[in-house]
């Protein structure tokens, strides 16, 4: 999410700025903007939509003929996409300018801070406090001043800062945020990507995490987070350009599916501010909580699955009744939704029109609504009365998989968040699920380490023509989005269903070399899922199961085990589904499809 990039040397930086931000449109934008050092200090252009705007607006870069720059492309995160939410952001006072890529959790203190020492603001933006930190810390030493801000800011940044007082330099730093150097003869560049600068040169060094770079025309000094200059380590890149903008993976569901870890953190940790889980929800106070007869949870495809991985936890937090609607048939069905019904609509794209629909219908019957929504500005985050952001960053494949997951990581905290107001969870068992919470990234990681046996199980099962997922509560929701990711991008034909629904039908489509994914996440459901392995196998099925590690009986029954770390039940499905996705994955690919865009398919289905 976001792009950031910086020129210094002999060509005009505008022209190089503008193309190198053009090979990092693939991360997904809404807003543009760059930043030049003129010969009467720094100009500033900025525009929201396409980078053909800002290239309209600078006359391709003519207007702004100087030497070194930043530019960025920005995907909205706190604030409307709007040219003045749009980066760079200079201080009050206009003696630092920067672009920023990531999320500063505890902006609002700091903007109160700086505030009272007579800073003003004039964006929505996290991003701007961070001009204005270092803006307060400059007393003549750019290294110093970024230094100093950057020990007050948590959160995860990679940023590209100007001095008026410098027009010389740049200076870069990066944490949890990706930010390369590139370097030329006589001309050096600083980017989120390699692609960005990859046409000028292949020569990079990679910024280490909270080292600060100055970057000149004819030099590069790195210092450590204590000041002290470090050394760093040249590299040669091979990769052509397309392989680098997915940054080294060969398709973006892949790489979507490795960024799990990093959106499933970003989407929880800013949320958790001392030990307390704050949404930020200004309507949702105790009072309407209180008065909640009902919860109803719409969305489509996956977004729906996720929700009815919702129902069964908020059911069991909150006591409430929840339903969980396909949004095509919500509006068909004349749901039972009034003043007293909170009406969750969950989608990643913001747009997908029968969501949107359900929204507007549960609107006009009354209902207090709240989207899930992973687009900053987009119709469904505008027009419900609050929304929760997922900070999954954009999404390129067409098959959702960091979205789903962070969806999931927001529907616990808010019903976590829900439960401890309607003091239905004890502060033990809170303090224990926030605990689980923030393992989990570390866990995903875990997970993705070592793909070499889901890899090797595709290897068996990609020229199968039907492939059976089955599973219990929510192992239910699990096999239907397994079923689903695995069909719309491999084109093989395949059926979920709830396993104790197999004796009910399903059992006549299972024959001699059938292939049988078992779900099996969930310990108090073990015996029953292990007899319906058993009734498969019976009827000649091969069975994969899906399980924790040290499972009992489960070696013995399935013919093939994928195991997950040990972890609390409840995270179990954010866990689980990492799996299945690479198993899609990893079969489509053996079958040569069109991963990142299956045919028929589209990003945002905007018709209903
Ligand atoms: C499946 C997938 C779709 C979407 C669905 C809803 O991998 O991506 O099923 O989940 O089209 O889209 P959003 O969440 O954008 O409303």
């Amino acid at each position: 999410m976001c792009g950031i990039v910086g020129y210094t040397g002999a060509r005009q930086a505008s022209e190089v700025i503008l193309d190198a931000l053009e090979h990092l449109e693939y991360r997904g934008y809404d807003s543009s903007g760059i930043a030049i050092h003129e010969a009467d200090g720094i100009h500033v252009e900025k525009a929201r939509g396409r980078l053909q705007v800002l290239r309209e607006r600078t006359d391709n870069g003519a207007k702004l003929p100087g030497n070194v720059g930043i530019g960025h492309t920005r995907w909205a995160t706190h604030g409307e996409p709007s040219d003045r939410n749009a980066h760079p952001h200079a201080s009050a006072g206009s003696r630092v300018v920067i672009v920023h890529n990531g999320i500063i959790e505890n902006y609002l203190p700091l903007q109160e801070f700086l505030a009272a020492q007579g800073y003003t603001f004039h964006s929505q933006t996290d991003s701007e406090v961070v001009a204005n930190l270092i803006d307060y810390h400059y007393h003549g030493d750019p290294v110093e001043a970024v230094r100093a801000a950057l020990v007050q800011i948590k959160g995860s940044y990679a940023l590209g800062v100007l001095f008026t007082d410098h027009p010389d330099l740049i200076v870069a730093a990066r944490k949890n945020s990706p930010l390369v150097i590139g370097l030329g003869e006589g001309e050096n560049y600083i980017a989120s990507d390699i692609p960005a600068f990859l046409k000028y040169t292949r020569r990079i060094v990679r910024l280490r995490e909270l080292d600060v770079a100055v970057v000149r025309a004819n030099g590069l000094e790195i210092y450590d987070p204590f000041g002290n200059p470090v050394p760093y380590t040249e590299e040669h890149v091979e990769w052509d350009v397309s392989a680098a903008e997915k940054g080294g993976y060969e398709h973006f569901m892949l790489k979507e599916i490795y960024e799990q870890p990093r959106a499933i953190r970003d989407t929880i940790s800013p949320r958790v501010v001392e030990g307390k889980i704050e949404l930020g929800l200004q309507s949702l106070d105790e009072a309407r909580i209180r008065s909640l007869k009902q919860i109803y949870i719409t969305a489509c495809g996956s977004s729906y699955h996720v929700g009815m991985v919702g129902r069964v936890f908020m059911e069991r937090l909150l006591h409430i009744p929840v339903r969980v609607e396909l949004a095509s048939e919500f509006r068909y069905e004349n749901p039972l939704v009034d003043a007293d019904t909170l009406v969750l609509v969950i989608s990643q794209s913001g747009e997908t029109a029968d969501t949107l629909a359900a929204l507007r219908e549960a609107k006009r019957l009354g209902a207090y609504t709240i989207g899930i929504v992973n687009v900053v500005g987009s119709a469904i985050a505008t027009e419900a009365d609050e929304v929760l952001y997922t900070w999954a960053g954009p999404e390129i494949a067409v098959a959702t998989t960091k979205a789903y997951n962070t969806q999931l990581s927001v529907l616990y905290l808010m019903t976590m968040s829900l439960a401890r107001m309607l003091g239905r969870m004890e502060d033990t068992t809170y303090a224990e699920y926030l605990q689980q919470l923030a393992q989990l990234p570390d866990l995903c990681e875990k997970l993705l380490q070592d793909t070499s046996h889901i890899q090797y199980l595709a290897s068996l099962c990609f020229a199968k023509d039907d492939i059976f997922f089955i599973g219990r509560n929510l192992d239910y929701a699990l096999a239907l989005e397994g079923s689903l990711k695995l069909k719309e991008i491999s084109y093989i034909h395949s059926e979920s269903y709830a396993a104790g629904e197999l004796k009910h039908g399903t059992i006549s489509l299972i024959q001699p070399g059938s292939l049988v994914i078992a779900l099996c996440t969930q310990k108090r459901l073990l015996e029953r899922m292990i007899s319906d392995i058993r009734t498969v196998k019976a009827r000649g099925a091969m069975v994969i199961a899906l399980a924790e590690e040290n499972t009992p009986f489960i070696q013995d029954v399935a013919d093939h085990v994928i195991t997950l770390p040990a972890h609390a039940d409840f995270v179990a499905p954010s866990l689980s589904v990492i799996p299945l996705q690479l198993f899609a994955y990893y079969v489509a690919a053996l079958k040569g499809c069109d991963i990142d865009k299956p045919r028929n398919l589209a990003k945002s289905v905007t018709v209903e």
